[in-house]
């Protein structure tokens, strides 16, 4: 693929949404993009239309019936396909790049270590939905459980957010397995915020220069 592809993983309140502003507004400020190229902004799930619905349908609070474990594990796999086929690929095929809030670590950490389904399911599931797109790099923004709980106090949980601290913490060591990986960066996101986009855009300088 021309362009590059940036993901940012991490449980609730870790602070991917600030983090990726910061980013975004740098990388806008600098020749890192190829000129006549330009950033795009994304999330999972509930980056195209359609992945909007179907964010709904997994978040919100006020179903009767929320969806079982493994329809949602094949929501957020169908979001992911329209999400990779209507954005993901086409702008990275023009040269464009992409930072997307969430994507396969997600539903590895959150279904697979939270909710304990097959990893082995999950992954044939993502090889389907990704087609073979995978990030240039995923930044883990690591905080600790009682961290993410503390900073969501006077915020209303979503549907997944209200499973509870076992769930969360489940979660949470999916991403530290998950990290491990060669193509994953961890970072502590309890400094201070200029030191945790410094970090990051080390990252990326390196990045460019090793590909
Ligand atoms: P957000 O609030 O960060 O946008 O994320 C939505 C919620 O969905 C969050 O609690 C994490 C959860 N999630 C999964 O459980 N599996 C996934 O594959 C993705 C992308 C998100």
């Amino acid at each position: 693929m021309k362009g590059k592809f940036i993901v940012f993983e991490g449980i609730d309140g870790s602070g991917k949404t600030t983090q990726i502003n910061e980013l975004s507004k740098w990388l806008i400020g600098t020749d890192l993009i190829p000129e006549n190229n330009k950033l795009v902004i994304t999330r999972e799930p509930g980056g195209t239309k359609l992945g909007k619905s179907i964010r709904s349908l997994l978040l919100d609070t006020s179903r009767e019936t929320p969806p079982d474990s493994i329809t949602e594990l094949l929501l957020y796999a169908a979001d992911r396909s329209q999400h990779v086929n209507e954005i993901i690929r086409p702008t990275l095929e023009k040269g464009d790049w992409v930072i997307s809030d969430r994507f396969c670590g997600s539903t590895l950490a959150y279904q697979g270590y939270g909710r304990n389904l097959d990893i082995n399911l999950i992954k044939d599931l993502e090889a389907i939905a990704t087609q073979g797109i995978a990030p240039d790099i995923t930044f883990l923004l690591d905080i600790p459980i009682e961290e993410s709980i503390r900073r969501r106090i006077n915020r209303k949980d979503d549907r997944i957010e209200k499973e509870g601290r076992e769930f969360l913490s489940n979660v949470s060591l999916g991403f530290q397995a998950l990290s491990e990986d060669s193509n994953w960066k961890k970072i502590s996101a309890i400094k201070a915020k200029e030191k945790i986009i410094s970090e990051i855009k080390s990252e990326i300088k390196k990045l460019l220069k090793n590909k």
